[in-house]
C-alpha cells in the first residue's frame, strides 16, 4: 500500500490543500496519522465501522481495546454521547482543548468496534491546530488510537509513525513533535452515582482534576491492588522498547549497576533528569525532560541497539503517576 506523506505547518493551515486531501481520504473510508499535543494518532471516521477495522489491522491491535474519539468543538460531542453530566461539564470547561479524555455513555450511532463493545466511549478535544482543523474539515469525530504498532512506544514524532506504519495506512501528516509526549489522562465520569475514576494518568494530574470536581478514585489497577483491568487497554503490555528496561530509584545504585553491565560487554543506555545527552559507542545518556522524551528515548535506544536501559526512577506522588505508570509498564525490574 502506498502511504502519502504530507508536511503541514501550523502557519497557513486553513489554506492547506494537503489537509483537505487528508479529510477527503477519511471521508472515503481511509485511515491516516496526524499529530496531537499528546502523541500522534491513527484516525478514521467514527461512523464507518469498516474504516475503523483497518486501524486495528494496521496497528495489529486486539479488537476489544476501545478507541478514543477526537472532536473539534464541544457541539460535536452531542453527536456521539447520550448526555453530559455536571462533573464532565466542569472538566470540559477547565481542560478542553487539552490532554484529558472523558468517558461518556455512547449513542447507538457509534459502532461497537469503536468502543470495543463497551456502552461507553472516551472523547477528547485535542489542543493541536492540525488535528482540530482536520476533524473540522471532516465534520465528524475521528476515532484514533496512538499511531504506533501495538506494544511499541507511542509515537511523539512523525519519524516514529513512519517507522511503524508507512506502507500500511493511507497518509501520515508530518507535523511538529508532540508537546506533552505522553498519552492523555483518562477519567471515567459516566456513572454519576459513584466518584469519578482515573483510568490512565497523564499530564492533567489528579490534583488538577480534584480542584475542579472534588474527590476522585484512582483505578485499583493503577495502584497495583488488583490484577483485574477496568479499562480493556490496561491488560495489554505497552510502551516497551526492545531493550530490557531497569528502573533504579537511587541514582548512585543506578550508576554502579550500569557499569557492571557495561563491563560485561553490553551496550547500555541511561535515561535521567541529571545529565545532558551524551552518546559514545557503548554508553548513551539521554535526558528524560520531565517525561516528554520518554518514548522518543526508548525508540532512539532501540535504534542504537542498546541492550539494557537504566532509567532513573522518581518519587511516587499523585502528580508523578503518569510517568511512573509508563515506566512500570515498560520495566522488567524496578529497584528502589
Ligand atoms: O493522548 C491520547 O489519548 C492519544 C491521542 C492520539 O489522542 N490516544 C491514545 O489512544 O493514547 P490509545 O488507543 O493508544 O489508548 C486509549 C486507551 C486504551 O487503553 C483504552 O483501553 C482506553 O483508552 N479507553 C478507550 N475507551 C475507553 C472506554 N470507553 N472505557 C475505558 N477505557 C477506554
Ligand atoms: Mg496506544
Amino acid at each position: 500500500m502506498h502511504t502519502n506523506v504530507y508536511t503541514i505547518s501550523n502557519v497557513n493551515l486553513k489554506n492547506s490543500g494537503y489537509l483537505k486531501l487528508c479529510a477527503t481520504t477519511l471521508k472515503n473510508g481511509g485511515i491516516g496519522a496526524f499529530p496531537t499535543e499528546t502523541v500522534y494518532g491513527l484516525g478514521a471516521n467514527i461512523f464507518n465501522a469498516q474504516a475503523i477495522e483497518k486501524i486495528f489491522i494496521a496497528k495489529k491491535r486486539p479488537m476489544d481495546n476501545p478507541l478514543i474519539a477526537h472532536i473539534s468543538n464541544v457541539e460535536m460531542l452531542h453527536s456521539i454521547v447520550t448526555s453530559v453530566n455536571k462533573k464532565s461539564q466542569l472538566l470540559i470547561e477547565s481542560f478542553w482543548p487539552g490532554p484529558l479524555t472523558i468517558i461518556f455513555n455512547k449513542k447507538d450511532e457509534v459502532p461497537n468496534i469503536a468502543s470495543g463493545n463497551l456502552k461507553t466511549i472516551g472523547v477528547r478535544l485535542p489542543n493541536n491546530d492540525i488535528a482540530r482543523e482536520l476533524i473540522s474539515l471532516c465534520d465528524f469525530p475521528i476515532v484514533a488510537p496512538s499511531a504506533n504498532l501495538s506494544g511499541k512506544p507511542s509515537p511523539t514524532r512523525f519519524s516514529h509513525v513512519e517507522f511503524d506504519l508507512k506502507g500500511s495506512i493511507d497518509f501520515i501528516i508530518d507535523g511538529e513533535k508532540s508537546i506533552f509526549g505522553l498519552e492523555s489522562t483518562i477519567i471515567d465520569c459516566s456513572n454519576p452515582t459513584i466518584a469519578p475514576v482515573l483510568l490512565r494518568p497523564g499530564s492533567i494530574t489528579v490534583s488538577m482534576i480534584q480542584k475542579v470536581i472534588g474527590h476522585i478514585e484512582i483505578s485499583t489497577h493503577l495502584l497495583n491492588r488488583s490484577d483485574v483491568p477496568v479499562s480493556p487497554g490496561m491488560k495489554y503490555k505497552h510502551y516497551s522498547p526492545k531493550a530490557t528496561v531497569i528502573v533504579v530509584v537511587d541514582f548512585k545504585k543506578l550508576i554502579t549497576l550500569a557499569y557492571k553491565h557495561l563491563n560485561n560487554g553490553e551496550k547500555i543506555g541511561i535515561l535521567t533528569s541529571h545529565n545532558k545527552d551524551y552518546i559514545n559507542s557503548n554508553f548513551i545518556i539521554l535526558n528524560i525532560n520531565g517525561g516528554k522524551n520518554l518514548y522518543h528515548s526508548f525508540r532512539k535506544f532501540d535504534f542504537l541497539k542498546v541492550n539494557t536501559i537504566f532509567v532513573e526512577g522518581i518519587k511516587e506522588t499523585n502528580d508523578n503517576l503518569a510517568i511512573l505508570n509508563r515506566l512500570k509498564k515498560a520495566a522488567s525490574l524496578y529497584i528502589t
